[in-house]
């Protein structure tokens, strides 16, 4: 019974090739839908006001917020041009606190801008005798959808991971962190860019790689930016149409794709409608990392209830939601002990103890379906985007193109690495997927924000 319900869910999970083309094919027409009006997708496609990425130059101290994974980081950098580079930085990584996720805005705010004055006042003679006189300039990277009206402003569209605090929608996000900032009578700062994580990663990335052209994080969420020609966007901001020449990193929001060619199953469905967003974010659902252990948890339960997984009884640890978490499911999917001890030992971890072998294989077998999906479905969007930019070689054009990527997921799940290298080589073909480089840019987003801030710095 269990070998058949783990049977009818990996068939339920199953993306053959053919899928993946359509999957694949509908985000290349998504992400056009997007460009064309305001409400054309479910991906809202949203411009960042960012036309030019770091090139090598960047000079001075600049520092950065970086918000919205699962740490909460503020750094400095001292940036010395083109020969010197990236000459020192510091940082302060923090667990973002939960309670701070369901709270109120000026709560957020005031911990943001609390952690930067401390931080800030603490920039060492090192630091300061290379800035600017007057404001310390930083990058906001705030990881969420924002309806931008220029590179250092925008409102709040809605919160997604596991945030859901009602006031701070519609919010500027700048203004609320200076007005929280104003009451910490802190050290004076000015935000000169604000930027999604997918954008602080892309420029971060294209500082050491010119061919980066794609910015990706796998992660708690999951969403990609890339640079789109003015001349594809039709679609006006805020009202007001888009500029018509040159070209703008565009933030996808792809968590919010949807085609009818994405395979679900009752889990997913039931993990939506529990959720604190039920609808929204489906794909990025089946993805991030914030979602997959629950879908292992459910479907173990699942097992538990209808074919006795767990030797006729129903852990009531497996009841709670979020007990599993991505690494645990990354752990024992990595598990290649004829015993399977590590998946013993997570489940013991987690309460539950004394499994038979048969048990832990059916688990193993969970991790790797739903591991296999989100990779899988991730490959799928990846190649949506290189059709879209003309770089996935069907023009018989073979260009390096690098994908900067960023996120827990992607960092620490060695499996689903190796699954999303799999799944576009099939898409893309032996050939065509030479050129295409994912690159780990391991806390990009955090120099990129400081990159971005010096590129549109006040200071000239
Ligand atoms: C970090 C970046 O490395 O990765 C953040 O600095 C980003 O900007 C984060 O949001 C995403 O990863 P995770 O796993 O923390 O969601
Ligand atoms: C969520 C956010 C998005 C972010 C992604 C990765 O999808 O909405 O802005 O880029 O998570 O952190």
């Amino acid at each position: 019974r269990v070998q058949a319900l783990i049977y009818e869910f990996q068939h339920r999970c199953a993306l053959p090739l053919h899928l993946l083309r359509k999957i694949s094919e509908a985000m290349t027409h998504e992400m056009t839908a997007g460009l064309s009006t305001e409400s054309g997708s479910r991906m809202p496609m949203l411009p960042t006001f960012v036309e030019k990425m770091p090139t090598g130059n960047e000079k001075g101290v600049y520092y950065a917020v970086d918000l919205g994974g699962t740490n909460f980081r503020v750094l400095r950098v001292l940036l010395g041009g083109r020969e010197k580079r990236v000459m020192k930085q510091e940082f302060e990584e923090v667990a973002i606190p939960h309670p701070l996720m369901v709270g109120t805005s000026a709560e957020l705010y005031d911990f943001i801008a609390k952690k930067l004055t401390d931080f800030v006042s603490r920039e060492s003679s090192e630091f300061s005798t290379h800035a600017a006189a007057g404001a310390r300039e930083l990058g906001l990277t705030f990881s969420f959808p924002i309806s931008q009206h220029s590179i250092n402003s925008g409102l709040l569209i809605m919160w997604t991971k596991g945030f859901k605090i009602a006031d701070g929608v519609g919010q500027d996000v700048v203004q609320a962190l200076q007005q929280a900032m104003n009451r910490q009578h802190g050290p004076k700062l000015r935000v000169a860019a604000l930027v999604n994580d997918t954008v602080g990663t892309m420029a971060g990335g294209r500082y050491f790689d010119p061919d980066v052209m794609i910015g990706i994080i796998l992660g708690t969420g999951t969403n990609a930016c890339y640079f789109e020609r003015a001349d594809n966007v039709h679609k006006l901001q805020n009202g007001k149409p888009l500029p018509k020449t040159g070209s703008m990193v565009y933030n996808m929001e792809w968590g919010a794709f949807w085609s009818s060619h994405i395979p679900t199953t009752h889990v997913d469905e039931q993990l939506d409608a529990e959720s604190i967003n039920p609808g929204q974010q489906l794909y990025e659902k089946m993805i991030g990392g914030m979602y997959l252990g629950d879908i292992v948890r459910r479907m173990l339960l699942k097992l538990a209830r209808e074919a006795s997984l767990f030797s006729g009884e129903v852990p009531q640890q497996l009841m709670t939601p979020f007990v599993l978490g991505t690494p645990e499911v990354s752990k024992m999917h990595a598990d290649e002990s004829i015993d399977l001890r590590v998946v013993a030992k997570t489940l013991a971890k987690i309460g539950i103890h004394r499994t038979y072998l048969h048990t832990r294989r059916a688990v193993h077998d969970v991790c790797d379906i739903v591991a296999l999906r989100s990779a899988r479905l991730a490959a799928a969007g990846i190649t949506g985007i290189l059709r879209k930019i003309g770089r996935d070689g069907k023009n018989g054009e073979y260009t390096r193109t690098v994908i900067a990527m960023d996120g827990g997921l992607y960092e620490h799940y060695a499996k689903f690495r190796i699954y999303i290298q799999a799944a576009l080589t099939e898409l893309l073909g032996e050939e065509a997927v030479k050129y295409v480089v994912l690159e780990n840019f391991k806390d990009g987003s955090g120099i990129g924000a400081t990159l971005l801030a010096a590129c549109h710095s006040q200071h000239g």
